[in-house]
């Protein structure tokens, strides 16, 4: 698979410059994150615009993702320098009293003096950001950007007499350069259906699951002995629930239709994408992949130079 998922309309741009535009005013960062995905559903603009701004990462829908691994990510990024993470599930109400305690505790000298702690919120599309700022406020707040009435892609919230949020449009970025982070975040539905070619990621899904929960997938799909390959999952699968196609050929495109959205929606059960030790190990892929990229770049260049000088000495001549 070699297919990288790119997703960045042209609004999404004008958000990153105005979220770059008003960072410097912000005393607090909220970076909703996808618990299923903590890596790949992390914005790398926050790394690199937030400086030493403390910056706290939920990680919502945890109800759908592994407990054990939801730990394990909280432990790597709390090790992180200002950084504070925790779990959010359905009900918010106690994961939001934390987070507006933690709020004030970030910045004790504005509580009570009627200066506002400035909080940025911000997540990736289908992350639940408004359902977390709608448990944050109290009340049902418009969705950021889906108003054609506001100009400005930000909004400010009042949560209470210290705290004041500023919602920004859910982003992604203009290159996911993590290939893999591409197929899972379409995995979870954190980009558009419209965005990438479906049986790839299904095939790329399947073969993470098979490998890192395969009792999980015995149970729900009656199967004995897990094969080894995707197509072959989805093939076996799909004859025992009787996906076929005339000729009894098996339908494994329906089948890894029912994969993906039964993972999206929990009923395949807990699951995470992704490890802390799987970032590390990515992190160096993409470094490379940066750097490769980079000599391309500069042969281009120099054979562009080359172009160049040859065709004035042909001139000359
Ligand atoms: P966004 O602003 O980041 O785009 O996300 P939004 O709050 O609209 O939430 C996207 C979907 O995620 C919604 O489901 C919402 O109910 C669901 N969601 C939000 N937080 C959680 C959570 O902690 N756990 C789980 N399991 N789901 C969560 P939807 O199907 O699009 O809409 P609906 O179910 O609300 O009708």
């Amino acid at each position: 698979m070699t297919q990288t998922i790119q997703w960045f309309p042209g609004h999404m741009n004008k958000a990153r410059n105005e979220i770059k535009e008003i960072m410097p005013e912000m005393d607090v960062v909220i970076e909703v994150i996808d618990a299923r995905i903590p890596y790949s559903s992390e914005n790398p603009m926050v790394a690199r615009l937030r400086g030493q701004k403390p910056v706290i990462k939920i990680l919502n829908k945890a109800d759908l993702a592994d407990p054990h691994l939801t730990q394990a990510w909280i432990e790597q990024l709390e090790s992180q320098d200002q950084v504070k993470a925790m779990a959010c599930d359905d009900n918010k109400t106690v994961e939001v009293k934390r987070i507006v305690q933690l709020c004030k505790q970030l910045m004790p000298s504005k509580v009570g003096t009627g200066r506002k702690i400035k909080v940025l919120i911000m997540g990736i599309p289908n992350v639940g950001k408004s359902t977390l700022i709608n448990a944050l406020a109290g009340r049902a707040i418009a969705k950021t950007g889906d108003e054609p009435a506001v100009t400005k892609s930000q909004q400010l919230i009042k949560i209470d007499d210290d705290i004041v949020l500023y919602d920004t449009p859910g982003m992604l970025w203009p290159k996911i350069e993590n290939p893999n982070s591409g197929y899972r975040l379409a995995a979870t539905g954190g980009v558009k259906d419209t965005a990438f070619d479906f049986a790839d990621v299904a095939g790329f899904t399947a073969d993470y699951l098979i490998k890192a929960y395969p009792e999980l997938l015995k149970d729900r799909y009656k199967i004995e002995e897990l094969p080894q390959t995707d197509w072959e999952f989805f093939e076996m699968a799909g004859r025992n629930r009787g996906l076929l196609k005339r000729g009894g050929i098996v339908d494994t495109y329906r089948m890894s239709e029912i994969l993906v959205n039964e993972l999206r929606s929990g009923t395949l059960g807990r699951i995470t994408l992704e490890t802390p030790a799987m970032r590390e190990s990515e992190e160096v892929m993409v470094a490379e992949l940066r750097a490769a990229a980079e000599v391309k770049k500069e042969a281009k260049l120099e054979e562009k130079r080359l172009r160049r000088l040859r065709a004035r000495k042909n001139r000359k001549n």
